[in-house]
């Protein structure tokens, strides 16, 4: 019987019968604030599922090793089961959110080469940024292990540009999280969905990601679902 092994803010985790594999359960809910503010949202568990599942059958296909085996229902999926590394692994292309903020740039400026940044995750700290010599001094990942990340991520920052441009999706910035598989092999884990992303139509700009749910400036379901259908329409 499966067992819940994990709930964190937007999905649950439970054991199957394989101990190298979890199932991933995707709910309808959203939180801002780190979870300060939380709200049940109608069909978010399945269109993030689907996103996301597409997401990484198109990572796994460029050879990006990750997490991902396969979709398993409408809002559940099948992954490998990893110890997490506790960072989050934000790459930017244009500047917004706290970029933006920190350093009071002009929205959606584009940066020539994308930036990276690490922050370190914990909800008891608020995931405070993080630099190369901090993550040393706390034993979080060697420079070795930080340099593969790096170089994945640079990697996959092209391969999703280049699958948002073809929906007529421009890819501002995203978040990542890495983990080690049952043979010590440091892959991609976690998600990629609008939650983790922030996403703007190429034309108007208009926000099609989590950013409608921070601010309160319309229906998030909108974006979302504007994202699946496009991400659909390409992939066939
Ligand atoms: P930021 O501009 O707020 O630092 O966020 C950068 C990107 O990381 C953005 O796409 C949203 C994503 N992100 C998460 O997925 N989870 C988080 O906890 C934070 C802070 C950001």
């Amino acid at each position: 019987m499966a067992t819940l092994i994990n709930e964190g803010k937007a999905k649950q985790l439970f054991t199957t019968d394989d101990p190298n594999v979890i199932q991933v359960h995707y709910m309808n809910q959203a939180t801002a604030l780190n979870g300060k503010r939380k709200e049940h949202i109608d069909d978010k568990g399945e269109v993030n599922n689907q996103i996301d599942s597409l997401i990484f059958e198109y990572l796994n296909h460029l050879g990006i090793a990750t997490h991902f085996i396969k979709q398993l229902s409408d809002s559940d999926q099948l992954v490998k089961k990893m110890k997490m590394v506790p960072l989050e692994v934000v790459v930017r292309n244009y500047a917004s959110g706290s970029f933006q903020r920190k350093f009071d740039t002009e929205y959606l400026l584009k940066f020539e080469e994308p930036v990276q940044e690490f922050y370190y995750k914990s909800d008891r700290l608020d995931d405070p940024f993080i630099n190369d010599s901090q993550i040393h001094a706390l034993k979080i990942a060697t420079p070795e292990q930080l340099s593969t990340m790096r170089e994945q991520v640079f990697k996959i920052n092209q391969a999703l540009i280049k699958l948002f441009a073809a929906s007529g999706i421009t890819l501002v910035d995203f978040k990542v999280e890495f983990g080690f598989d049952a043979d010590g092999n440091l892959i991609l884990g976690d998600e990629i969905s609008p939650d983790s992303c922030r996403l703007v139509d190429a034309q108007t700009h208009e926000s099609l990601d989590k950013d409608v749910f921070r601010k309160h400036t319309g229906n998030v379901m909108d974006g979302y679902r504007t994202v699946l259908s496009r991400l659909e329409a390409t992939a066939k």
